[in-house]
């Protein structure tokens, strides 16, 4: 069942409309969006999140972009315009295979109407393609549950579902298609800090269809592990290297080290553009650092009108400094399987499942 309800993109030529994830689950709001500029903010500021939206929106964005110019195209300008999309997140590889996409379909057209209508398609195409994936990934999760009789337990972090994707999503996916199935599913979500995506939307997500699901904090998985019976951890993915060791949302290492501790069996679920055969290991990946106050306050959550959403939120002593690296990387020792549209293996096997 594919519920429109969390729809994170729609469009009509020449306007994007963006659910504001920045004010979720306080609020809907949406964003009106006509200018890459306004999408490159949207991206970078996180009211559009997630590898697939990123890399959904993005191209949108070029659409936008190619659209407020006109006459012939100029090389340079449509390098610069690609580049300026590029630099908005670094870190999945989602959205570098779409805007080298966009590059191939507009290397012989002429003028800059032509690049809008082609990107407008190509978005529409990512998005038709990536909701089909996450079906078919959800599908293949099916077969490593097929033991579990009553009840499934399953922990996950961050959030990777119809706000994250083009619908359904890729872990919470997983878990969408085994209730779908019949399953009573029972879902524990990292709160995930400090953007909070497990308890604002994973767990928003949850509960507007009614999958049982507790929010923990990003602490307490050792606790968890050693209280509860827990079949599996789910998580989703921004780029897989050759060697299987992946970048995911920070915090997600820290898990699978809880995990494979207590012998919980640690699932990542990709998509094909989740791969990055050219870097041979995890530490090629470039990790985004964000800003000191996603981590000491609470009020850098607003949305689009500049609405706070936890007011007087210092969480530190005014000063305080901070880390932020937003993603880590899990080392592929760590990972059972990798739960994919065209199957699920281990990572052993990802150079020879992906070799075209
Ligand atoms: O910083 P975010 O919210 O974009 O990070 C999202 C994640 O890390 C997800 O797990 C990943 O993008 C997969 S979404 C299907």
């Amino acid at each position: 069942m594919v519920s429109d309800r969390f729809s994170p993109i729609s469009w009509k030529t020449g306007e994007l409309t963006l659910l504001d994830q920045r004010s979720l689950p306080r609020k809907k709001t949406f964003l009106k969006i006509t200018t890459s500029n306004e999408t490159i903010s949207a991206i970078r500021e996180m009211a559009v999140r997630g590898a697939p939206a990123i890399a959904i929106t993005g191209v949108f964005g070029l659409a936008l972009g190619a659209k407020s110019k006109s006459g012939e195209v100029s090389p340079n300008d449509l390098k610069n315009l690609l580049a300026s999309v590029m630099e908005s997140r670094p870190t999945a590889v989602n959205l570098s295979y779409a805007l080298k996409e966009a590059e191939d379909r507009v290397k012989h057209s002429l003028n800059w109407e032509e690049v809008s209508v082609i990107w407008e398609k190509l978005a529409l195409e990512l998005m038709q393609n990536d909701l089909s994936d996450n079906l078919s990934l959800g599908k293949n999760g099916l077969s490593l549950f097929s033991e579990s009789k009553d009840e499934i337990h399953i922990v996950t972090h961050c959030n990777t579902g119809a706000l994250a994707t083009a619908g359904h999503g890729t872990a919470l996916g997983v878990i969408r298609s085994l209730r779908d199935a019949g399953k009573k599913v029972i879902v524990y979500a990292d709160e995930t800090r400090p953007f909070l995506q497990g308890s604002r939307l994973t767990v928003f997500e949850m509960m507007e269809e009614g999958i049982e699901c507790y929010i923990i904090t990003d602490g307490m998985s050792g606790w968890l592990f050693n209280n509860r019976k827990i079949d599996a951890v789910l998580v989703g993915c921004d780029r897989v290297a050759a060697n299987g060791d992946t970048a995911n949302k920070i915090g997600t290492y820290t898990l699978a080290i809880s995990a494979k501790q207590h012998g919980v069996p640690f699932y990542v679920c990709a998509t094909k553009d989740s791969f990055d055969l050219k870097l041979e290991t995890g530490s090629q990946i470039p990790i985004e650092m964000r800003r000191e106050e996603e981590v000491t306050r609470f009020d850098f959550l607003k949305d689009g009108n500049g609405e706070i959403f936890v007011p007087e939120g210092m969480t530190a002593p005014v000063g305080a400094r901070a880390l932020n690296p937003s993603f880590d990387i899990t080392p592929s020792s760590f990972i059972k399987n990798f739960i994919t549209e065209f199957g699920c293996f281990p990572p052993g096997e990802i150079k020879t499942r992906l070799k075209k």
